[in-house]
């Protein structure tokens, strides 16, 4: 290869891992918008502002528990930071402790959507709230 070939090969390169990094954040973004919005709902019944509804708690509670563990984890490569991303570097810091509160969510996700009676939910929903406020107060920055 010529000198200008490899130098424009690894520039490609450098571009692809730089757009998939990109694209990484824009999903793990919208994961969390996902989340955002299917708690909202949940959080409107816990404060009394929507009646306790087993359908509307179990679509909601079982779309944090898909986006969460592994596959939220899986859009977190190493160090992908960029300035639109909240992020923080701590992350990578301590991979183990950022997944064991996403595998944390999954579990408390998943017993909100499988176990929440009208007499239990805030109880359980209060379990899963912890483990949002927990993992955003070690990892994410304020905007
Ligand atoms: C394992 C860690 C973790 C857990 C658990 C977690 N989050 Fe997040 N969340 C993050 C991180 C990190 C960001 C910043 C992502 C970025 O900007 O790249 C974030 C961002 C957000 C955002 C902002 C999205 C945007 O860009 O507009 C919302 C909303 C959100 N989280 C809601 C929730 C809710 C609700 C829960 C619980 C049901 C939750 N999160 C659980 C780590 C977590």
């Amino acid at each position: 290869m010529t000198y200008f070939k490899r130098t424009l090969a690894i520039f490609a390169l450098f571009i692809i891992s730089i757009h998939a990094i990109a694209n990484e954040i824009d999903d793990r973004m919208d994961a969390m918008k996902a989340i955002g919005k299917s708690n909202k709902a949940l959080s409107n019944i816990s404060r009394g502002k929507a009646d306790f509804d087993s359908q509307t708690v179990i679509q909601n509670a079982q779309l944090i528990a898909k986006y969460s563990g592994q596959s939220f984890t899986m859009l977190f490569p190493e160090n992908s930071l960029s300035a639109d991303s909240a992020a923080k570097a701590e992350i990578w810091q301590d991979w183990e402790k950022f997944n064991t509160l996403a595998d944390e969510l999954n579990t408390t996700a998943n017993a909100l959507s499988t176990d929440s009676t009208a007499d239990n939910f805030n109880e359980l929903y209060k379990r899963m709230s912890d483990t949002c406020s927990g993992c955003h107060r070690a990892f994410r920055a304020k905007k």
